[in-house]
């Protein structure tokens, strides 16, 4: 059986409305996690640990969670995190700029990126956490979409977790902004393509040591 972790209580409300009511969703904090140690045989990490401030803690909690054995995976972005100017992504982010400043009259927050998800750096990074010391792989997990402005934003931004926090009016108003955007950059076919660069960490949690 599976549980699903976030901090963050409309996320939860989200995939519960996704999954309907025999999924167990725990909210909790990485690094913190309210689960038993070694209760897990598996820890899947979907787009989260390059938010996670302390990261050495959260793999360390995580390595509690595992039983011997048992393994990490996580889908995290790869470099370069900054998006190429005048590409689709940059055209999402500078959408969703002026969305968040016109509606909550702030800037959106940045979000704390930094180099560590260069492949060697998640890699070393793991060999550190004593919990992962047999080491980790990083392969590419990217995805490449080409398809309509109103199927990007059905199918994928429309369940992100900064839009489905959003009002029912705030969705409809940021969705009209981006379409309108995404239709300037379209192919004369109607068609955006999308490159999101990705890498799929996997980590073993190490087995305990033989006592002679
Ligand atoms: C990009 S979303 C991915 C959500 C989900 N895993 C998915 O794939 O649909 C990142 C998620 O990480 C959660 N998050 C960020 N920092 C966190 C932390 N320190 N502890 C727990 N969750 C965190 C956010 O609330 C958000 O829901």
């Amino acid at each position: 059986m599976g549980v699903g972790v976030d901090r963050s209580s409309a996320e939860l409300a989200g995939a519960r409305r996704r999954l309907g009511k025999d999924v167990p969703l725990v909210q909790g904090e990485a690094g913190r996690i309210p689960l038993s140690t070694a209760c897990a045989d598996a820890v899947i990490c979907h787009l989260g640990l390059m938010l996670f401030s302390d990261l050495p803690r959260a793999l360390a909690d995580i390595g509690r969670l595992l039983r011997p054995g048992g393994t990490f995976a996580a889908i995290v972005e790869a470099p370069p995190a900054v998006p190429v100017p005048d590409s689709l992504e940059c055209t999402w982010g500078e959408v969703l700029t002026d969305f968040w400043n016109s509606e909550f009259g702030r800037d959106l927050p940045d979000l704390p990126l930094d180099g560590r998800f260069e492949p060697a750096g998640l890699v070393e990074l793991c060999r550190s956490v004593g919990a992962f010391s047999t080491g980790a792989t990083v392969t590419d997990a990217s995805v490449s979409l080409s398809l309509s402005p109103e199927d990007l934003w059905d199918r994928f931004l429309s369940g992100i977790y900064l839009v489905s926090a959003l009002t029912e009016r705030q969705k409809r108003r940021l969705r009209a902004m981006a379409i309108t955007s995404f239709a300037r950059r379209a192919a004369p076919d109607h068609i955006v393509s999308l490159h999101i660069p990705l890498n799929l960490l996997v980590a073993r949690r190490s087995q305990p040591k033989a006592i002679d």
